[in-house]
């Protein structure tokens, strides 16, 4: 497909953009506020009392657990992102940090009355986990592998940045991975444009991520690719560009995010006051509605479609069977390391944010979280809606089992029935999913599924159409 005949299908979706804007569904300044990665939102946890957290938990019948485990470390900041990090490459700190990683696991076993972890699906992500020397990447997949029985492991994934794959480190450091498991790695790619990744402050350029793939690919890794639209620098005519070089890549997976401005965790990465000072310097709210349907209609030609919500793939079984486990079966998962968060059938809990209070807390022999929540029944029947419903679908059987009781039966069901008589969603007697249409506005429609002491923006941010979130919610 050339620009032109993209651009057709592109304008119609701004179309139903301004429709959204009109419903009350999408707000009305046309910025992007993300819903639907954890219910609530994580920035409204709220303390919590040491004791609170684990009351009432038991293990899993079959005992599995998803292991995440973080590292709070990258050479430099690039100005889209909002995840906590160090940015001085300090071996000193990241010894450190490892030996209070191995403790984090030994005090999270004894928590849970275990001696090993049964691994379903681990990530490692970061940060940049594989900023390290060679020396501690071993020690600490001698680490995690000595505390985890990695006999039926489904997927043992690594986050990682293309600079740390190239050269002769990079390949001891995929090699090494390899040997310990690793089999699935996503890479942040972010752009094709080397103006573009300059702007974003990366410490790669396209010919180095392009090397890192091969490198990847070479050593029999599962391979993720992930990109960013509607960041500064980008125009629709520079993303066509970047689209034709993205499809030249042979990987198995490709993901498209659409840029966050403003933080949706704790932190507020450069990128708000970026844009603040350049006020022209970056699309507009059209035209990345644009970019984001131009992926769809681009990459189909290519037989590469969207498989999980952002993922696109040739092949369904490609994707990543962690974030699936999280946002679709919301099965249980633990999370070791700085600002890592374990979610545990009702309940969310946050590890510390800053590395004084997450050592302290460690040499105390004491998990290192502050902050949580235990969902009631009415938010954990929103949460076995919004997760799935934003990111795959809803399978009624398995919405029963998460929030207790049929989809049918609860309060929300009017509204599915609603969203269905706008063509965004769909449903049979076994599922409830997006049409192609409310996958564009994915977000905003999980977001009418928020109670509304959770909504993100004020009342005004919304116009007073049939949709507007503080309107259903009464
Ligand atoms: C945990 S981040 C880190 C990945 C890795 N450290 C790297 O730099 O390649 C995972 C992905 O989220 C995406 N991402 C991060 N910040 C974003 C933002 N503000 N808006 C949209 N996507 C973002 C990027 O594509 C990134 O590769
Ligand atoms: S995108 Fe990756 S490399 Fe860049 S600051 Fe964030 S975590 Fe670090």
């Amino acid at each position: 497909m050339d620009l032109k005949e993209l651009l057709i299908s592109a304008d119609n979706r701004v179309k139903d953009f301004h429709e959204m804007q009109e419903l009350g569904i999408h707000c009305n300044t046309g910025e992007f506020i993300p819903a639907g990665v954890h219910y609530p939102p994580i920035t409204r946890y709220p303390d919590i009392e040491y004791d609170e957290m684990f009351k009432g938990y038991t293990m899993p019948s079959d005992e599995y657990l998803d292991v995440y485990v973080h590292f709070p470390f990258c050479s430099k900041q690039c100005i889209f992102c909002h995840y906590p990090s160090m940015y001085k490459n300090d071996d000193a700190e990241k010894d450190r940090y490892i030996d209070a990683l191995e403790k984090n696991f030994d005090i999270y076993m004894r928590k849970l009355g275990i001696d090993k972890i049964k691994l379903r699906v681990a990530l490692i992500g970061g940060g940049t986990p594989t900023d390290l020397t060679t020396k501690q990447l071993e020690r600490f997949l001698k680490i995690f592998t000595d505390r985890c029985d990695m006999s039926k492991v489904r997927q043992f994934n690594y986050d990682v940045s293309p600079h740390t794959l190239i050269g002769d480190i990079g390949h001891e450091r995929l090699k090494i991975m390899r040997d310990y498991g690793v089999d699935r790695l996503t890479i942040g790619i972010q752009s094709m444009d080397d103006k573009v990744l300059k702007i974003m402050n990366r410490p790669h350029n396209v010919k180095e991520a392009l090397e890192s793939v091969k490198n990847t690919m070479d050593m029999g890794f599962q391979t993720n690719i992930e990109f960013i639209y509607g960041h500064p620098g980008q125009t629709v005519e520079s993303w066509y560009e970047e689209l034709k070089q993205v499809v030249k890549i042979d990987v198995h997976e490709y993901q498209f995010y659409r840029l966050k401005v403003e933080a949706y965790g704790d932190q507020q990465g450069i990128i708000k006051k970026w844009e603040e000072m350049h006020p022209d310097g970056y699309p507009t709210p059209d035209d990345t509605i644009r970019m984001k349907q131009m992926v769809f209609d681009y990459l189909k030609e290519f037989g590469i479609e969207e498989n999980l919500r952002r993922v696109f793939t040739r092949k369904k079984s490609y994707i990543s069977l962690y974030a699936f486990n999280q946002c679709c079966q919301q099965l249980d998962q633990i999370g070791i390391g700085l600002t890592a968060f374990s979610s545990l059938r009702d309940r969310f809990v946050l590890n510390m944010q800053s590395f004084d209070d997450y050592y302290a807390r460690i040499e105390k022999g004491m998990l290192p979280f502050n902050r949580g929540y235990v969902r009631n029944s009415d938010a954990q029947q929103r949460w076995a809606i919004i997760l799935p419903l934003k990111n795959y679908f809803i399978r009624k059987n398995r919405y029963k089992q998460v929030a207790g009781i049929d989809i049918e039966q609860t309060k929300f069901y009017p509204l599915i029935q609603q969203l269905k008589n706008y063509d965004l969603l769909t449903e049979d007697d076994k599922i409830i999913r997006l049409t192609d249409k409310g996958i564009i506005f994915s977000d905003e429609i999980v977001g009418l599924f928020y109670d509304t002491k959770f909504i993100p923006k004020e009342r005004k941010y919304f116009n007073e159409g049939i949709f507007n979130p503080y309107k259903l919610n009464g």
